[in-house]
């Protein structure tokens, strides 16, 4: 397939990319834009480690063909977060409760809880599990990832 040229809106700043249309976001991100925080897990929208927020919205970038992404939609990805020396309260309650093993889930379920709490400020724990669930951690940290969340209730 020819290549073409997108315009990106992500983490606030416009780029200009070409590739292939159905070359995945997550491919783009990755290796266009050098933004790898967002991983490749599963490829098939199933785990959640390619998550980025489009417009709020939690997203699977893997599956998501770079044809469907509109050039006024708002890309976040984890490096659009806060930076090292100056984490988002989501990013400090994680390292606070140990809420990861390996990081290799990290970002995308940083980026769902981000949005959960953007859009529902005091969930209770069955809606942090809800919102959480399709987010899979092959390290088994679910316990402390959700502790993370109940601990940014207003
Ligand atoms: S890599 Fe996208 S959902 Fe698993
Ligand atoms: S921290 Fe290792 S996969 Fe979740």
């Amino acid at each position: 397939m020819a290549k073409q040229e997108f315009n990106l809106n992500v983490n606030g700043k416009a780029y200009k990319v070409k590739v292939e249309p159905d070359e995945p976001l997550l491919w783009v991100l990755r290796d266009d834009l050098k933004l790898t925080g967002s991983k490749f897990g599963c490829g098939v929208g199933i785990c959640g480690a390619c998550t980025v927020l489009i417009d709020g919205v939690p997203r699977r970038s893997c599956v998501i063909k770079m044809e469907n992404v509109s050039p006024g939609q708002k890309i976040v990805t984890i490096e659009g977060l806060g930076s090292p020396k100056n984490l988002t309260a989501v990013q400090q309650a994680f390292i606070d409760h140990n809420a990861f093993g390996c990081g290799f889930c990290t970002p995308g379920m940083i980026l769902t809880a981000t949005a959960l709490l953007a859009q529902n400020p005091n969930p209770t724990r069955e809606e942090i599990v809800a919102a959480m669930d399709n987010n899979l951690c092959r390290c088994g940290s679910y316990l402390n990832i959700i502790e993370a969340i109940q601990s940014l209730k207003i």
